[in-house]
């Protein structure tokens, strides 16, 4: 059994990308000798200890089977921006903002940037997959960098060495590093760690461009997009697609401000994107 204090290690979600900052920081620091360990707070250790503890194949199995029927709720996507603006974090008001900003915000800089629409909608639903939270899974389920299981887990994530209590490091069969894939198989064959990523995925799937869907379920697969782990079981296609999660990245990590969004004045521009491509109530 999971604690319910194990659910929470992080003062909240937005925690994770604060690290995800200290790691990829947007301009190189100075000193080349930055200690990511001893800089991570203590919070966010915790959070990865059990997030590698407990994403097994079997447990990642459990949630697909759970959620992936999408028969928790109906929703439009604005209906599901504003439940997951209920996560309102109250621990420093100055400068955690709502979620509706974080994802107003990154829509916006895209928008900013003349990219297509399609894009600038990405950018605008691309974390709505976090109101898993909201169904009562732990931060670890939710959030972090994203993992295939089945199968070796590369060095190259963060924290690695916590992979030693992961039962799954245990078990011959998903110890090499294909695992139960094949060489190559691409990764739609690939079971990922559970998580928002892959949830949000689920919902808006056959909606949108291709681009768009690989930006929304693999934005926190750090470890291929960032570190180049993994590249074995892609195939050409998922390489070609991982140009535009690396597109994507920046606006998710660097685009975070405490300016004030104008969510009112922005909601007529929103509303009729979301109309161009998903109407009406969607399947959670
Ligand atoms: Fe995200
Ligand atoms: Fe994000």
């Amino acid at each position: 059994m999971i604690s319910p204090s194990e659910s929470t290690p992080l003062a909240d979600l937005d925690e994770w990308e604060d690290d995800l900052l200290l790691r990829y920081p947007e301009e190189k620091p100075k000193d080349e000798f930055r200690d990511y360990d001893a800089e991570t707070r203590p919070g966010v250790r915790e959070f990865y200890r059990l997030n590698h503890r407990y994403q097994t194949l079997d447990f990642v199995r459990k949630k697909r089977a759970e959620y992936l029927p999408l028969t928790k709720r109906r929703m439009t996507v604005w209906e599901a921006l504003e439940y997951l603006n209920t996560l309102v974090d109250d621990s420093d008001p100055d400068i955690e903002l709502p979620q509706i900003e974080h994802l107003l915000q990154t829509a916006e800089a895209i928008r900013a940037d003349g990219h297509p629409r399609w894009f600038i909608l990405t950018g605008l639903i691309h974390d709505l997959g976090k109101i898993l939270c909201l169904f009562d899974e732990p931060q670890w389920a939710v959030v972090g960098d994203t993992f295939p299981v089945g199968c070796q887990f590369s060095d190259k994530i963060v924290f690695h060495e916590f992979f030693a209590d992961n039962p799954d490091s245990g078990t011959a069969a998903y110890s090499t590093p294909g695992g139960i894939y094949e060489e190559g198989c691409g990764l739609d064959h690939v079971i990922m760690s559970w998580g928002h990523d892959e949830y949000l995925y689920h919902v808006v799937k056959d909606k949108l461009p291709d681009p768009a869907l690989y930006m929304i379920r693999y934005h926190s697969f750090y470890p291929a997009h960032k570190e180049g782990a993994y590249d074995h079981l892609m195939n050409d296609h998922d390489r070609e697609m991982f140009d535009w999660v690396r597109k994507f990245n920046p606006y998710d990590l660097y685009t975070k401000s405490t300016e004030r969004v104008d969510v009112e004045a922005l909601r007529p521009f929103y509303d009729e994107l979301i109309n161009e491509f998903l109407p009406g109530k969607l399947s959670w």
